[in-house]
């Protein structure tokens, strides 16, 4: 395999040709700039050579509150109780455990609760009265499968919306994609999901024809009628090429889910905290889900999830069948306080929703290149994809890595870049910086998104 290797970035193409060797590649998603982080505050972050990298992706939308806050992190190392400096008297020190299997810890029982106050008492989330722990999203996916799945034996199955990612492991990669994908789960169906009626954010206000949709339920509900249990949806299809729905369209599904008596999951591993424009995509598209699974920026960097719902629910699994050595770890518990603490004691979204209109209209801008053919996003939220298309002998997904690449580069050796990552959907380039990025932040990056997609114009 050819490493990747940029003319003037001896340490990072140093890195590279090392990572070749000790990683294996599956690990890892392609993209063309291959980025070698060294160091990350805020906004940014810096290559090895000292290259300055605008984020464009939170970490894929982890880091809401930017990289190394220093108030969360205070919060966080309090919630540890960790010293401010390691003495040398004595070997060990006392302080909150960093494990916690099977013995309960107050951290964990004021996480949970602060967790269920700050879903529940939200518009739309009267539903969520418990939580379920765990380490990633596609495990949170999992057991919120599972306890949907233990409620009624006799409905095992699960409709999932088309396109969607939940992740690629058990449960989470069967309800992902489509019924096209290879060695299906036979007890996952799928349904549509607006495409077509949201390609762009000038179609936003469009009226959505629902018949189609209702149609097509109803044809799956009476081919198996009574078996199917559960549904389960992302607010919009993040992975899937960042598609958002017009909100009648979720509404209608959260309608069949109550008349069917189905357990309606949400998916906001992605869009939780604030990326939709509120707090959660239930608030922002009119919606009471059953259960609500969160992940990604709910720990600003310490990997954790978590899944928000009903106790009935989650009582039809006994001792130990949603257990495992990380969740609710304590130091899951303290990074999810220290984010709650946040975005209760500052206004994050406020300011946020400005600078959203400014990249908006910068990405929407972009469209007048031949190659840019869509711009797709939340109105007043920190999320858009922007979908490449054919043009001059390159395909869509040619330019969207191209697009990446000298995003990557900016204007030359160690002059500041964009970090972003490869395309979705092979052509679409997500838009995702952390939430507390500034206007003239957001103006200095958008500049070298510009001037990078001029260049790729004027060299065709
Ligand atoms: C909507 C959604 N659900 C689930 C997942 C899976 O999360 P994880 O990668 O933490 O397993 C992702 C990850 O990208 C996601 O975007």
């Amino acid at each position: 395999m050819q490493p990747i290797h940029h003319l003037g970035e001896e340490i990072s193409n140093a890195r590279r040709d090392q990572l070749i060797q000790l990683e294996a590649r599956s690990q890892r998603t392609f993209t063309p700039s291959q980025a070698v982080i060294a160091r990350s505050a805020g906004v940014f972050h810096w290559t090895p050579e000292g290259k300055k990298l605008f984020d464009f992706t939170s970490g894929v939308l982890v880091a809401n509150l930017g990289h190394n806050p220093n108030s969360w992190m205070r919060r966080f190392y309090r919630y540890m109780n960790w010293p401010e400096s390691f003495s040398n008297a004595s070997s060990f020190f006392e302080a909150v455990p960093m494990t916690a299997y099977n013995g309960v810890t107050p951290i964990e029982m004021e996480a949970s609760q602060r967790l269920i106050e700050f879903t529940k008492n939200r518009p739309g989330g009267s539903r969520l009265n418990q939580v379920m722990w765990a380490a990633s999203g596609s495990e949170a996916i999992q057991k919120a499968l599972w306890a949907a799945m233990a409620r009624d034996k006799n409905r095992p199955m699960i409709l999932a919306t088309r396109f969607g990612f939940h992740g690629k492991k058990g449960l989470a990669n069967a309800v992902t994609g489509s019924e096209q994908d290879s060695e299906r789960d036979p007890r996952v169906r799928f349904i549509s999901f607006p495409m077509q009626e949201c390609a762009d954010v000038s179609k936003r206000e469009d009226e959505i024809d629902l018949r189609p949709f209702r149609h097509e339920l109803h044809e799956l509900w009476d081919q198996f009628d009574h078996k199917i249990g559960v549904m389960i949806t992302e607010p919009y299809l993040g992975g899937g090429g960042s598609y958002h729905p017009q909100k009648s369209y979720l509404q209608m599904l959260q309608a069949f889910c109550h008349q069917h008596d189905l357990i309606f999951i949400l998916d906001e591993v992605q869009s939780n905290f604030g990326r939709t424009g509120k707090m959660f995509a239930y608030e922002t598209y009119g919606l009471e889900p059953d259960m609500v699974v969160l992940g990604k920026g709910l720990g600003n960097g310490v990997p954790v999830a978590a899944v928000l719902g009903r106790g009935d629910i989650f009582s039809s699994l006994q001792y130990g069948e949603a257990s495992d050595t990380w969740s609710a770890n304590p130091l899951n518990c303290a990074s999810v306080l220290a984010t709650l603490d946040e975005f209760e004691e500052r206004d994050v979204l406020g300011p946020m929703q400005e600078v959203s209109k400014f990249i908006e209209a910068g990405l929407i801008e972009l469209k007048k290149f031949p190659f840019v053919e869509h711009v797709r996003g939340e109105q007043g939220g920190m999320v858009w994809g922007l979908e490449f298309r054919p043009h001059a002998n390159l395909s869509g997904g040619e330019w969207a890595n191209r697009f990446v690449l000298e995003g990557y580069l900016g204007d030359g050796g160690t002059t500041p870049g964009v970090h972003l990552l490869g395309p979705l959907a092979k052509k679409v380039v997500r838009i995702s910086p952390p939430l507390v990025i500034t206007q003239e932040e957001a103006s200095n990056a958008m500049a070298i998104l510009h001037r990078a997609a001029q260049r790729m114009n004027s060299e065709t």
